[in-house]
């Protein structure tokens, strides 16, 4: 079988991450201050727990501060409607996250509806969405964002192709679909309830895998010289341990042009692109 190339995101991450790093060394030293992470992260859930992690380090080597508040999962919505108010007043904060999910009890659509537009980097606020979705200047979502800088690094332009996302989330699917039509794909959003959804899959140039069910794209849905980006990080059982799979079924994915590896493809991006929105806000501030 011929074999797909892999799109290296650990790689690509490593760059944007050294580039983002000099700038911050380069406006410190200019005007002596540095960007702020904050990241409200509520209860015990173990996936959280380890990006939450990553997302810290990968902040601090790029030498912004990096703000924690690890909460308990028993946390009222007003205790965290207060939190978030004051890390909008808080001038060292110039990107503010809260992790998803949160508990039930909880409503993170009000949360994040509270956080400071400019502040969120994670592109989730509706006025963001909401931009992004008209061709405004907007934070966008980093996962989708990540997505995008691949698929351009690896097909340069992407006018013309058809673009099918497995997904329809607020985190991934939409932004996804809005980053792809103003890079003038055709795009397709499909999800579970679809029908043909394989037929629907092989007629993509670019598909984009982002359901969070372990190895559900089969290779049968992939057409000859598609490029692949595998969005899913999904835990399964594996002898005595565990493994990490994505949302495709890489092992059938010999005849693909290319696809992103599951780890070290789009999870790195995250958090680059995380980094790089912080760091953009940071310059709004500044300028
Ligand atoms: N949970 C899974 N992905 C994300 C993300 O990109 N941002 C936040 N805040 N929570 C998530």
């Amino acid at each position: 079988m011929t074999q797909a190339q892999r799109i290296d995101g650990k790689a690509f991450a490593a760059g944007m991450t050294a580039r983002i790093a000099a700038e911050v060394t380069a406006l410190r030293d200019a005007a002596g201050v540095e960007p702020g992470l904050a990241v409200v992260l509520v209860g015990q859930d173990p996936a959280s727990q380890v990006y939450v992690g990553a997302k810290h380090r990968a902040t601090v080597a790029a030498g912004m501060r990096s703000f924690e508040h690890r909460l308990p999962a028993e946390t009222s919505q007003t205790v965290l409607l207060d939190l978030i108010g004051q890390l909008n007043a808080d001038p060292n904060v110039h990107g503010i996250l809260v992790q998803l999910p949160l508990p039930a009890h909880l409503d993170a659509s009000a949360l994040i509806a509270a956080i400071d537009p400019s502040k969120d980097v994670d592109g989730f606020h509706v006025i963001n969405a909401g931009r992004l979705a008209t061709g405004q200047d907007a934070m966008v979502p980093c996962t989708p964002l990540g997505c995008l800088f691949l698929l351009q690094d690896h097909l340069g332009d992407l006018s013309g192709l058809h673009a099918v996302i497995v997904g329809r989330s607020n985190i991934v699917g939409k932004p996804m679909a809005q980053l792809l039509l103003a890079a003038n794909c055709t795009v397709t959003i499909a999800h579970s309830k679809s029908r043909n959804l394989a037929a629907l899959c092989r007629t993509a140039d670019i598909l984009i895998a982002a359901v969070g069910r372990p190895e559900m794209v089969r290779g049968d849905w992939i057409k000859p010289g598609a490029t692949v980006i595998d969005v899913g990080i999904n835990r399964i059982p594996d002898g005595d341990g565990t493994r990490l799979v994505g949302d495709v079924a890489f092992a059938e994915a010999g005849h693909a042009g290319a696809i992103t590896p599951v780890p070290g493809g789009v999870g790195p991006m995250t958090i680059a692109c995380l980094l790089q929105n912080t760091l953009t806000a940071f310059r709004r501030k500044l300028a």
